[in-house]
């Protein structure tokens, strides 16, 4: 019998998982059209008939607000030949016109027009618009599901939501993305940057040493809020506590926050300190203070993946804070930002040099096989930050996804 893509028993992962096309169809039909996928954030709507273009795995998508305030995720694919009805990033429509024969929908996905209809019984009804299964709403995040039987979104989330919060409910009055987005087309699997982020503190100081060499870090790794969570449905991150306070731009601004109430003492002191996660399978978020960017890992092919991204604040913060954070998300993690270079450069090569070897080569999650979990005060399994536990998890999640787990 030929061995599982992810093994529990010795903790390898076949390179597959992040290179055979046969893997990456398996994982639209198992992963993508099962899991709660993040599609958009409240701030990109303003009106109703506002909608902007979203992909859900590889589905390329319209997530509409229609009149009485209901968030719609449509497929951006008509249902006579296949044309892209709606050609446009974002605006305001009610309806949508496909250009090839100009059937016609409105923004809720039904079939509402066919011109020089002439089929005697022909059922419009029969032919709306594939349409996401739920779509829900998570403070400010806006989430589809394909799976009608999916649980709901809160216990999809589960102890995420206490990390979640974090970013999303400093403030009361919510958050708001940067206008547009940032997209660019990276030569790896998704896999491996939803990894990463979510579970790999230990390649700062490999791939990103040269921060360290130019005295932009401030870590200490182990400090007793420096540690890897995971939680239940794959999601993972990574909280690092500052090696000492170095008051900055931002740290009026927390003082602030923190006497506003909305998160608990523990909270506020992650908030000091950096955050990276992935909330299963392909969103991440990393926040440091004066920083926070969400990032969107759109599975385009095995050995290709398009980033999304924007940066993340608070609605109602200082003008000054918003620019300092969109300023800091694009100078570290923008295709020219200094972080995300680095990143892009080692994922790139990864995924080359896995794509070379046999298709039996397979890759070490061994570190911290065995551990016993140390307890800490914050929800989820925890460990300490070099331990691949978390990203184990990750694909031990995927893989019963895909019904491909060997746990004993
Ligand atoms: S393909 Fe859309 S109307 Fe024909
Ligand atoms: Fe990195």
């Amino acid at each position: 019998m030929s061995r599982p893509l992810v093994d529990s028993a010795d903790r390898t992962i076949s390179s597959r998982v992040f290179t055979d096309p046969a893997v990456h169809a398996l994982e639209q039909s198992h992963v993508f059209s099962r899991c709660w996928l993040y599609v958009g954030h409240r701030s990109q709507f303003k009106a109703p008939g506002d909608f902007v273009q979203v992909l859900a795995g590889t589905v390329p998508m319209l997530l509409c607000l229609d009149d009485a305030g209901q968030f719609h995720a449509i497929a951006n694919v008509c249902t006579h030949r296949g044309g892209r009805i709606c050609q446009l990033e974002h605006g305001n429509a009610a309806r949508f016109v496909c250009p090839y024969h100009n059937w016609t929908f409105n923004n809720r996905g039904d079939l509402i027009a066919v011109p020089r209809q002439h089929s005697p019984g022909f059922d419009k009804s029969r032919w709306n618009l594939m349409r996401a299964a739920r779509v829900a709403t998570y403070r400010d995040l806006i989430f589809c599901t394909f799976d009608p039987d999916a649980c709901s979104l809160e216990d999809y989330l589960g102890e995420m939501k206490w990390y979640l919060d974090l970013v999303l409910s400093s403030s009361a009055a919510g958050t708001e993305v940067s206008a547009g987005v940032h997209r660019s087309i990276i030569h790896c699997n998704w896999k491996i940057p939803a990894e990463q982020f979510g579970s790999d503190n230990w390649h700062f100081q490999g791939v990103h040493g040269s921060m360290g060499r130019l005295g932009h870090r401030n870590e200490d790794p182990l400090h007793a809020n420096s540690f890897h969570s995971w939680t239940a449905n794959g999601h993972m991150l990574i909280s690092v506590a500052p090696r000492r306070e170095i008051p900055g731009a931002n740290t009026a601004y927390l003082d602030g926050l923190a006497q506003q109430g909305n998160l608990s003492d523990a909270q506020l002191r992650l908030l000091r300190g950096s955050l990276v996660m992935t909330v299963f399978p392909n969103l991440s978020f990393v926040y440091f203070p004066g920083l926070c960017s969400i990032r969107v890992w759109q599975p385009i092919a095995a050995d290709q993946t398009e980033l999304w991204s924007w940066a993340l604040y608070n609605r109602d913060a200082p003008e000054a804070v918003k620019e300092g954070i969109r300023t800091q998300v694009t100078r570290m993690f923008s295709p020219s930002g200094m972080l995300e270079q680095d990143d892009l450069e080692v994922w790139t090569r990864l995924e080359t040099n896995l794509k070379s070897m046999p298709p039996s080569f397979r890759l070490c999650y061994e570190f911290g096989a065995g551990e016993a979990g140390t307890a800490r005060p914050f929800p989820g399994a925890t460990t300490n930050l070099q331990s691949d536990t978390p990203a184990f998890a990750f694909y031990k999640h995927w893989a019963r996804l895909v019904g491909q787990d060997a746990t004993p």
